[in-house]
C-alpha cells in the first residue's frame, strides 16, 4: 500500500455513494491540463477503544502522516484531528469522532454494538477507513439516531468511508476565487450548502471553504428502502501566513457548518 493506492480506494469506495462527485471532477477536469488536485478528505468515526481516531488514521501515520491539530465541536459533540504528509501534493486528512460518552447510554450502546462487529483483521488493516459498515442497520434506528446526531446516524449507515473529498483551489488552473468555482458548479445545477452563507471562512482567516449539499441515494435497510444523505464534495482555497507558508489548518466554526452537508 504506498498514499496513491491508499487515496483511490477511498475515492472508488466514496463515488459509489456521491456518484455525483465525480461528475463534478470532470467538469473541472475538463477546464485544465494537470490533474485536480485534493485538499483533504474526511473521516468519521466514534470515540472509543475500538476504532478511535488513532486507529482509524494508523494507514495513513504509517505512511507518513503526522497527526496535527485538535479540534472540538460542542454542539456536535465532536472531536478532530487533521494529519499532514510533508509531501504537500497529499491531501490533508480530517478525522473526527463522535464523543460518545456526552451521549445517553442506549444511544451509546447502539453504537458500540455496531463497533464490536468490525472484523479483527479489518480493524488491523489499511482498508479500514474504505471499508464501509460491518453492522445490521434498521431505518428506526437510524431515525432515533438522526433525532440526537445527524453525525451518529450517517456512521450507522454508511461507516467507514470519505464523507468528503475536497478540490484544491489553489491548484486548479482556470479559477482563483472562490465564487468563480461555486458559480460553475451551480450553473452545472448542483446545490451548495448554504449554512452560514456559500462561503465558509475568509481570506483574512486564511481558508474558504465551500460545498455541495450531500446528494440522497437509496440505501437498503432491514426494513425498507429509504433515500438517505450519503456524501458531498468540497472546494477550499487556502492563503499564505506571514512566513510566506500556505496556511494548513482547519476553522472550527467552518468545520462546523460543512458538517451540516449531510443534514435531511
Ligand atoms: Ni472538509
Amino acid at each position: 500500500m504506498n498514499v496513491e493506492k491508499l487515496f483511490e480506494t477511498l475515492w472508488n469506495e466514496y463515488i459509489l455513494l456521491a456518484p455525483d462527485a465525480l461528475k463534478i471532477k470532470k467538469l473541472f477536469q475538463d477546464t485544465q491540463e494537470s490533474n485536480i488536485i485534493n485538499d483533504h478528505i474526511a473521516l468519521r468515526t466514534i470515540n472509543n477503544d475500538i476504532c478511535n481516531i488513532d486507529i482509524l488514521a494508523s494507514a495513513f501515520t504509517k505512511l507518513g502522516y503526522v497527526k496535527k491539530d485538535y479540534y472540538y465541536f460542542n454542539n456536535k459533540k465532536l472531536l478532530a484531528y487533521h494529519f499532514e504528509h510533508e509531501n504537500k501534493s497529499y491531501p490533508k486528512v480530517f478525522i473526527s469522532a463522535l464523543d460518545i460518552g456526552k451521549f445517553e447510554k442506549h444511544i451509546a450502546g447502539i453504537l458500540l454494538g455496531c463497533i464490536k462487529k468490525i472484523p479483527k483483521d479489518i480493524l488491523n488493516s489499511n482498508t479500514l477507513s474504505s471499508s464501509g459498515r460491518h453492522w445490521n442497520i434498521n431505518y428506526k434506528t437510524y431515525e432515533l439516531l438522526y433525532s440526537k446526531s445527524e453525525y451518529a446516524a450517517w456512521f450507522y449507515v454508511f461507516g467507514f468511508t470519505a464523507n468528503h473529498f475536497t478540490i484544491s483551489i489553489n491548484h486548479l488552473e482556470n479559477f482563483d476565487n472562490i465564487k468563480d468555482v461555486n458559480n460553475f458548479v451551480k450553473d452545472k445545477s448542483y446545490s451548495l450548502n448554504t449554512s452560514g452563507g456559500e462561503v465558509k471562512g475568509s481570506s483574512s482567516l486564511l481558508l474558504e471553504q465551500s460545498s455541495t449539499i450531500a446528494q440522497s441515494i437509496e440505501v437498503k435497510f432491514e426494513d425498507g428502502i429509504y433515500e438517505i444523505p450519503s456524501c458531498f464534495y468540497e472546494f477550499a482555497k487556502r492563503y499564505k501566513k506571514d512566513d510566506g507558508s500556505l496556511y494548513s489548518g482547519f476553522i472550527e466554526k467552518s468545520a462546523d457548518l460543512i458538517f451540516q452537508s449531510t443534514n435531511k
